[in-house]
């Protein structure tokens, strides 16, 4: 056994909110979210094998055994985002051997707080650990967004793997996801906090629909792209060159494309909001992107508009959208502290009532990254 390798590793990896900036990652843009302290916990041990695997999560009965030579993927799809990362790690470095694992977990599973990067990057950054593997943040951040797009099959950006693994407690990130380039900045919303409502909806539209939405950005920048050759990606693009391309896009297009270049902006001036701590400017923004989620990228779904439309007329809530992929999840809303408690259980009442589903609720509240304990 080599001195350098651990024997065995325990690994906190957080879920992640997103206080504005949707969709706006895999089209190369501004995004603006924070883990938070809500985790996957995976201990991790080396069994002194080459190549067998053992992975048991809580809650599932059946364990998943793994040959790291042999990997493909599996009909059960949380399986796949195991079987990715191994996949993608053997595909950068040939020290990983065999292991047991084992995963418990407080994070709501499709409600929009990416429980899928927490799941991918916890496991890369703790056999990275076991077996001093020598990946960087940066490269456990990349495979396991490539996990993603090759064993999932969700065409996802590069945010919520960048947030479960770089986060930094009490600061959101400023990512530029064009650059990589990015900044922690200081997140005090006292007297206000986030409070995150979970529709328990997780609409079956939820996959494919995101995928479409990606092609039609990709494929409406490839018709940008032939008529100012500078633009390639929508980060690039502006309305008015949008507004050109009129005849040659369909108006749905039109209207992600809308929304994309409008968003990329209110990440910029929400930045600008926090930086003088105006939480009213900021929650604003929060509004507006629900619209724009709902209109413009048809994102939205009648539970999480109801939730934020329930907000509109209570003054102590500054702001209310969905937040994530959409069609079901969370809504993240900013409230002041002393207005939660009767909000949430009002809301819960009413929500209730009209969709006959339980809400659950919880505070988003900045955290640390994937964490080695
Ligand atoms: C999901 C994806 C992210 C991002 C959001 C929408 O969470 O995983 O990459 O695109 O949706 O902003």
């Amino acid at each position: 056994m080599s001195e350098k390798f651990l024997d065995k590793v325990i690994v906190d990896s957080p879920g992640r909110i997103n206080i504005i900036g949707e969709h706006t990652d895999y089209n190369l843009g501004y995004v603006l979210p924070a883990a938070i302290d809500k985790r996957i916990r995976f201990t991790l041990e080396r069994n002194d094998t080459d190549s067998r695997c053992e992975i048991r999560s809580k809650g599932y009965e059946k364990a998943l055994f793994v040959d790291l030579k042999h990997i493909a993927p599996s009909t059960t799809q949380w399986e796949n985002y195991i079987l990715g990362v191994l996949y993608e790690i053997g595909k950068r470095t040939n020290k990983l051997k065999g292991f047991q694992c084992s995963i418990e977990s407080d994070l709501p599973v499709g409600s929009g707080v990416s429980s899928s990067a927490a799941l991918e990057c916890g496991l890369a950054f703790g056999l990275n650990k076991l077996f001093d593997l020598g990946l960087s943040k940066h490269e456990i951040v990349v495979l396991s967004r490539d996990a993603e797009h090759n064993f999932v099959g969700t065409k996802c950006g590069i945010m919520d793997q960048f947030a479960s693994v770089m986060s930094k407690k009490d600061h959101v990130i400023f990512l530029d996801c064009k650059s990589m380039e990015y900044t922690h900045v200081p997140f005090n919303i006292n007297p206000y906090k986030l409070v995150l409502l979970n529709s328990n909806v997780s609409h079956n539209l939820a996959g494919s629909e995101y995928n479409t939405r990606r092609k039609e950005c990709e494929e409406g920048v490839a018709i940008l792209h032939t008529k100012y050759p500078s633009v390639a990606s929508l980060r690039d693009a502006t309305l008015e060159m949008i507004e050109t391309c009129k005849t040659d896009m369909s108006p749905e297009v039109l209207d992600r494309f809308t929304f994309v270049v409008e968003e990329n902006d209110r990440v910029l001036a929400a930045v600008e909001a926090l930086g003088k701590d105006d939480l009213k400017t900021l929650g604003n923004l929060m509004y507006q992107t629900h619209e724009g989620l709902h209109y413009l990228y048809e994102v939205s779904c009648p539970e999480l508009d109801f939730l934020v439309d329930y907000t509109k007329n209570l003054k102590e809530v500054l702001g209310a959208r969905l937040m994530g992929g959409g069609f079901g999840g969370c809504t993240i809303n900013l409230i002041h502290e002393d207005a939660a408690e009767v909000f949430i259980k009002e809301v819960s009442i009413a929500y209730e009532k009209k969709f006959k589903l339980k809400l659950t609720s919880f505070e988003g509240h900045s955290s640390a990254g994937t964490t080695l304990l």
